[in-house]
């Protein structure tokens, strides 16, 4: 199977910015003939129609479990259909941790998409706490996760996200990775992205772990230099992508 490469913008590029961004990734799928599934994630402001290859695909890092109405801040599925968006994050760390949406809230929202039809990319893991408790404790929590949600739907892609690696530079091990994905995938066969700190010098290593079928990555992938060369190393994963070294300050 192909590896998934995922770009979440979180609250970065503007625009133009975005637009810029988009149509680079894109001219470089179409020159270098790469086939893997690539996702951008970008802020429902910069939503416009671009014109993408097939297997690259815009979705929405959140939206309201409504068509339209009155919830101040919120988007509904007009704002998106507008733009042929089918693509939703869910249940990302940082809005139930931040934003402070429930188990309750995330599982109506992914079964108001669910009947949509859109390609969903949920997201769960644990808090540093949770993790330092134990691996009987992680499972516990991350099985907790999936209360209302149905597994077996054909659209949907899981992403373990850890909440003490995402934002901080410090990546899930990649024995940790191993782990706790061999769990997940022995009760529920989806796609399953790693998520948390990944950058472009240890993607392939992340990517090798077994039961790791792509990435969702935040922070490295903003650059569209550094993303280009995940694309390129997804696609290769061999002796000489595996030498290509991160140039982000910090990423060494
Ligand atoms: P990060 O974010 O790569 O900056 O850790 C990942 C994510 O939140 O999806």
């Amino acid at each position: 199977m192909k590896k998934i490469i995922a770009s979440n913008f979180k609250t970065n590029h503007t625009r133009k910015s975005t637009k810029e961004f988009i149509d680079e990734v894109n001219n470089y799928l179409l020159e270098s003939d790469i086939d893997n599934d690539v996702l951008i994630f970008p802020a429902s402001s910069s939503f416009d129609t671009f014109e993408t290859k097939e297997n690259l695909t815009i979705g929405a890092q959140n939206a309201y479990h409504a068509k339209n109405g009155s919830y101040t801040g919120e988007l509904g599925t007009i704002h998106l259909d507008e733009f042929g968006i089918k693509t939703i994050l869910i249940g990302h760390s940082e809005r139930r941790h931040i934003l402070g949406e429930s188990q309750k809230d995330v599982a109506l929202k992914y079964n108001y998409y669910k009947a949509l039809g859109y390609k969903i990319v949920y997201c769960f893991g644990e808090p540093l706490e949770v993790k330092q408790a134990g691996l009987t404790e992680t499972l516990g929590y991350i099985w907790e996760q999936f209360d209302g949600i149905d597994l077996n739907y054909d659209n949907l892609i899981l992403a373990y996200e850890p909440v003490w690696a995402i934002g901080t530079g410090v990546s899930a091990t990649t024995e940790d990775i191993a782990t706790i994905h061999k769990k997940i995938k022995k009760k529920i066969d989806k796609p399953l992205l790693y998520g948390g700190s990944v950058k472009v010098c240890t993607l392939q290593d992340i990517l090798e772990v077994p039961n790791v079928d792509g990435v969702l990555v935040g922070t490295a992938s903003w650059i569209v230099d550094d993303f280009k060369k995940m694309i390129y190393i997804a696609n290769k994963m061999d002796a000489n992508s595996k030498q290509i070294k991160c140039n982000i300050e910090g990423e060494k």
